[in-house]
């Protein structure tokens, strides 16, 4: 099978590729390079292209026809919460034309199976102990807004093109799979803490008075590789007759706070950590678990890992760091 991966040199895409090629499947990853690395694309075949610029359509329905492709994993896209809150047009206009653009493609190419990179930032702050698919999405940020507008469009492009799609809605992703494919960027919890560290500072946990048994936000802890085999188990589920669903969380059904995230670190590193304890973030959930009934059911897919396996991957990354190209 042929695999266009669009983002694929980026933290998540690139465990996704990795795992395609190790299966013999052939990868095309489609990036811009603008926040991935080329060197996280070997044994790929790399088109190094912005989806969201107005040539792109024709450049990538080139790509998809001439490689035969028979599917297409859609990564690109802007991802961080507070940057699209100021900045809600790049948001607008890359997140979701990109999207556009790679759905046209697709239509022009007569290519039919898509998945889609979505996120539990289409929940906004549900008040519920389990975060299940059925839940009204209610996003309260530009980004999260762009991810439930993705949803709406491949079903749109399902009715309009027969095309057959699955939009997994990730929670909170950490971890390495390769210590080479480790996020590089400082954006979560888990690099966030690691860089203060290695910076000599101290973490802040952003408050500590919220309704959770230690007070501290509590949130679904994904290793970056069991969320890759779930794409992987999505191909498989686009190329199944069955197909009830097309949205899917992905997470582990474990919470975990801020404060447990900081000790499991703490053990990992065999360190002491006393995290300084801030005011709260505006816009934050107490907790955010989801339920993972409909993909377990649906796609046969579990987490293997726990949260002191993501800290130690992640860890063990950042202690092998090499500068990424
Ligand atoms: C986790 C918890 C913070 C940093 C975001 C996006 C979501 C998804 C995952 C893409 C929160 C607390 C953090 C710090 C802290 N991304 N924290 N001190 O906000 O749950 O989700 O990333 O799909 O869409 O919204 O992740 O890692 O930013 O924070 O106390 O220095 O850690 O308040 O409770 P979040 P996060």
């Amino acid at each position: 099978m042929t695999t266009l991966v669009i983002g694929g040199a980026g933290y998540i895409g690139s465990h996704v590729v990795r795992l395609l090629l190790d299966k013999g499947e052939r990868v095309i990853v489609v990036d811009d390079l603008s926040t991935g690395f080329r060197s996280r694309t070997e044994g790929a075949e790399l088109l190094e292209l912005d989806v969201t610029l107005p040539d792109a359509v024709e450049k990538l329905a080139f790509a998809l026809r001439s490689s035969g492709a028979d599917s297409v994993i859609h990564f690109a896209a802007h991802k961080q919460v507070g940057e699209s809150v100021e900045n809600p047009e790049m948001y607008w206009h890359d997140n979701v034309g990109g999207l556009a653009n790679v759905l046209a493609a697709c239509a022009s190419a007569d290519v039919r199976d898509v998945v889609f990179s979505s996120s539990a930032a289409v929940y906004g702050v549900p008040d519920v102990d389990l975060v299940t698919e059925d839940l009204a999405p209610q996003p309260i940020n530009p980004y999260g807004a762009t991810k439930y507008v993705g949803e709406w469009m491949l079903a749109d492009a399902e009715r309009a093109h027969d095309m057959r799609t699955v939009a997994l809605r990730y929670f909170n992703v950490a971890g390495a799979g390769w210590p080479e494919l480790a996020d590089t960027q400082v954006m979560n919890l888990v690099p966030i803490i690691l860089n203060a560290l290695e910076k000599g500072r101290t973490p802040t946990v952003f408050g500590d008075d919220y309704d959770t048994p230690d007070g501290t936000c509590i949130r679904d802890y994904v290793h970056v590789l069991d969320l890759a085999h779930a794409h992987i188990a999505a191909l498989d589920y686009l190329r199944g007759e069955e197909r009830p669903h097309r949205v899917f969380n992905v997470g582990t059904g474990e919470g975990s706070s801020v404060l447990e995230v900081i000790d499991a670190v703490a053990r990992v590193k065999g360190i002491d950590i006393t995290p300084e304890i801030g005011p709260r973030r505006a816009g934050d959930p107490a907790r955010l678990i989801c339920s993972g009934d409909r993909i377990a059911q649906h796609l046969g897919w579990k987490s293997e890992h726990g949260l002191e396996d993501i800290v130690r991957s992640a860890v063990e990354a950042r202690a092998q760091a090499v500068d990424p190209s």
